[in-house]
């Protein structure tokens, strides 16, 4: 599209001119949301989001969008890297990063000397499974509600190297936390090396109880590996609590950072261990510690400038607040859908059980009819064979609303 059909487009649909209070402003007070907290987060999207007001935007669990001060910090410093004003290269591949990570880490619970950034969750769950010493033989236990970033670098090497994968079934929904960890648990054989499994399922939401399975694991010398990409900025994370050995954090996802933004864990001695996978100089100085893995080749170095900007646009509105918000607008969808004679929920009725993501399923022709209406009517979801519906602190109670009114509309058969 050419650049006048772009303006053209954006003065159309609304859309804020470019430039045209490109910082997003001060926050409001904290007091309003006190006293009249849809007034808040109203003005929260209205003025810190570029979303336009007929967009009802529900699928942060794929990608989340980029508040204005992300897009600020990111097109700032491409900006400043084209004009070299600054005296540092311009770029991110060979370089540690400490101040960065150690506000992150600080923020995600762990020692900067146990995080390394990536590109998404995707690329950490590689470097996780192809960098742990293992032999034909040897048996890694997943679940059947993997995402394939977390599934499939397991069966890479299956294929490739003949390790075996053994898949435990997840119940949808499951009774309570109890169950679940007894069944991972007790899925442990004695040719179990590893055990790989998503800390919120990509399926139903679901909030695994990682801490039980993690001990239990580490109790019966099983390698622990956590599939984080739903967990930082959806619901209260610290890693070091977690007890896991490894995890991948897909921050573009809840954290408000720009696409390409991915975060690999390593508790200390586990990180000495793990072979890295993109090398160039320096991959076995231990001395460099988490940062062996960022020695990736040279990269886009804005994208950390905006991972920075979304964090501390966290830490300013309050990660309490947020995580609050999220969840609030998640259980409206999940007590709306209760109702609905017509709808399965896969997602469990134990709130504390599930943070921003609530999964149901219904018939073929209900989905595709209903699927349609909301490409039409701007609401954006995921759809696979089942509908998830993802809540931030940018979906507005009128959103869900809508999708309601829309799954009312396609049972009718109206278009
Ligand atoms: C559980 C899980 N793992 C991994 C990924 C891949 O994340 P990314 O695309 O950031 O690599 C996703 C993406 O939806 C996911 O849901």
């Amino acid at each position: 599209m050419r650049r006048r059909e772009i303006l053209a487009g954006a003065a159309l649909f609304g859309l804020p001119a470019a430039g045209a209070g490109a910082e997003g402003g001060p926050l409001p007070d904290p007091a309003l949301l006190e006293r009249d907290p849809e007034s808040y987060w109203k003005r929260i999207r209205d003025e810190q989001f570029l979303l336009p007001d007929w967009r009802a935007f529900m699928n942060n669990g794929s990608l989340g969008i980029t508040p204005r001060p992300v897009l600020k910090a990111v097109t700032d410093y491409l900006s400043q890297a084209a004009a070299l004003v600054n005296d540092d290269y311009p770029r991110w591949g060979y370089e540690t990063l400490d101040d960065e990570r150690a506000e992150l880490a600080a923020f995600a619970g762990c020692a900067k000397d146990e995080l390394a950034l990536t590109h998404n969750a995707t690329e950490a769950m590689s470097v996780i499974a192809n960098g742990i010493d293992l032999k034909a033989g040897d048996e890694v236990l997943i679940t059947d509600q993997e995402h394939p970033s977390g599934r499939e670098p397991w069966l890479l090497r299956q294929a490739r190297y003949g390790i075996q994968v053994r898949v435990v079934k997840i119940p949808l929904p499951p009774k309570d936390s109890a169950q679940l960890a007894d069944l991972l648990i007790s899925a442990i054989g004695p040719r179990t090396r590893v055990l790989s499994f998503s800390g919120i399922l990509t399926t139903t939401g679901l909030i695994m109880p990682v801490r039980a399975i993690c001990d239990a694991a580490r109790a019966k010398g099983v390698v622990s590996v956590v599939d984080g990409a739903h967990m930082n900025g959806q619901i209260p994370l610290r890693l070091a609590d977690l007890g896991c050995d490894y995890f991948a954090g897909s921050p573009h996802k809840w954290l408000f950072a720009p696409a390409g933004c991915g975060l690999l864990y390593g508790r200390q001695e586990m990180l000495e261990r793990l072979w890295p996978t993109i090398v160039t100089a320096a991959w076995s100085d231990q001395k460099l510690k988490a940062a062996r893995f960022m020695r990736i080749g040279t990269n886009n170095r804005a994208v950390v400038e905006g991972l920075m900007a979304g964090l501390r646009f966290l830490k300013a509105l309050g990660p309490e607040r947020v995580y609050g918000r999220v969840h609030q607008l998640a259980r409206m969808v999940f007590e709306r859908a209760r109702g609905q004679s017509d709808l399965e929920l896969l997602t469990p009725g134990d709130d504390r059980l599930y943070g921003g993501l609530v999964t149901f399923r219904m018939k073929p022709e209900l989905f595709r009819a209903f699927h349609a209406l909301c490409a039409k009517k701007r609401i954006w979801i995921t759809a696979g064979e089942r509908m998830r519906v993802a809540t931030h602190i940018h979906t507005r109670p009128r959103d869900i609303d809508l999708f309601f009114q829309t799954l009312d509309q396609a049972r009718r058969g109206s278009t």
